[in-house]
């Protein structure tokens, strides 16, 4: 089944699997949101009913938590846990700082706090998320819903004297509505295409009343994890200063590969 994968989806298990490595008994773990983290998900799972590890999940999401249930990892809230040993996510682009973009889910505000409450984040990734300069995926924001037309406006008005090439916005949909978070927020995606200073942009957009938070991750992820579609891996350390290759082996696994996809 591994052979019918996409080499993007064999990227992100590759990188899925080298992160749950990181992975030690009785440790608490962030449980992040998206495709590639839907893999990690899977990955941990395996371990745990392989290895009997004795972890806790705290998932960044509702569709987390029920794929970590599902696969037979025990999930508790942030509030329980307190704090974790390590998150590991995905992003939606990442540069050479390992300053991400996240959010494409519309999962930002509890993986940023979920990120924020660990000692560690492992960010898993496929080759496309890395770039020079972040901004070309747009970058997400989450709303109170009340008065969001009037947020959206002076998030668009601020934009003017930043940093920034392009300055549309847009209300994310779930078909002809607007869609909701966890928390029950709305999402704006801010279509910036370069963000000259990220730091700035993210301290700056939490100041807007109505903005709950940014996708913007600034000095949050410390390594992240690169897959490729034939199996190999980097791993890149800011705070080592390391870089690391390795290989994943496509081992057939029908727990892991049996049910695809989020
Ligand atoms: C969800 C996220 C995801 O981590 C991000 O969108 C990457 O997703 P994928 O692994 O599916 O490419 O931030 O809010």
């Amino acid at each position: 089944m591994a052979a019918d994968l996409s080499p993007i989806d064999k990227a992100k298990f590759a990188a899925a699997r080298r992160a749950v490595d990181y992975v030690e008994d009785g440790m608490r773990v962030g449980l992040g949101t998206g495709s590639t983290a839907a893999w990690m998900v899977r990955c941990l799972g395996e371990r745990v009913r392989e290895e009997d590890l004795r972890i806790t999940g705290v998932p960044t999401s509702s569709r987390t938590a029920d794929l970590a249930r599902q696969m037979g990892i025990t999930v508790v809230g942030l509030d329980e846990a307190k704090w974790l040993d390590l998150t590991i996510d995905g992003a939606d682009e990442f540069d050479a700082n390992l300053n991400l973009i996240k959010g494409g889910g519309g999962a930002l505000l509890q993986e940023k706090i979920v990120a924020t409450a660990s000692d560690q984040m492992i960010v898993i990734a496929d080759a496309a998320k890395e770039v020079v300069t972040l901004g070309a995926f747009p970058l997400p924001i989450e709303v109170v819903p009340f008065g969001w037309q009037t947020t959206k406006a002076l998030v668009e008005e601020t934009l003017v004297s930043l940093d920034v090439l392009g300055r549309s916005t847009s209300l994310r949909l779930n078909g002809q509505q607007p869609f909701v978070t966890d928390e029950g927020n709305y999402i704006v995606d801010l279509h910036l295409s370069r963000i000259g200073n990220p730091r700035q942009l993210a301290l700056i957009l939490n100041q807007i009343p109505g903005v709950v938070e940014n996708g913007l991750f600034i000095d949050i992820c410390d390594i992240v994890i690169i897959g490729q579609g034939d199996g190999r891996v980097e791993l890149r350390d800011i705070n080592q200063g390391t870089v690391e290759q390795g290989r994943i082996d496509f081992v057939e696994s029908d727990n892991i590969f049996a049910d695809l996809g989020e």
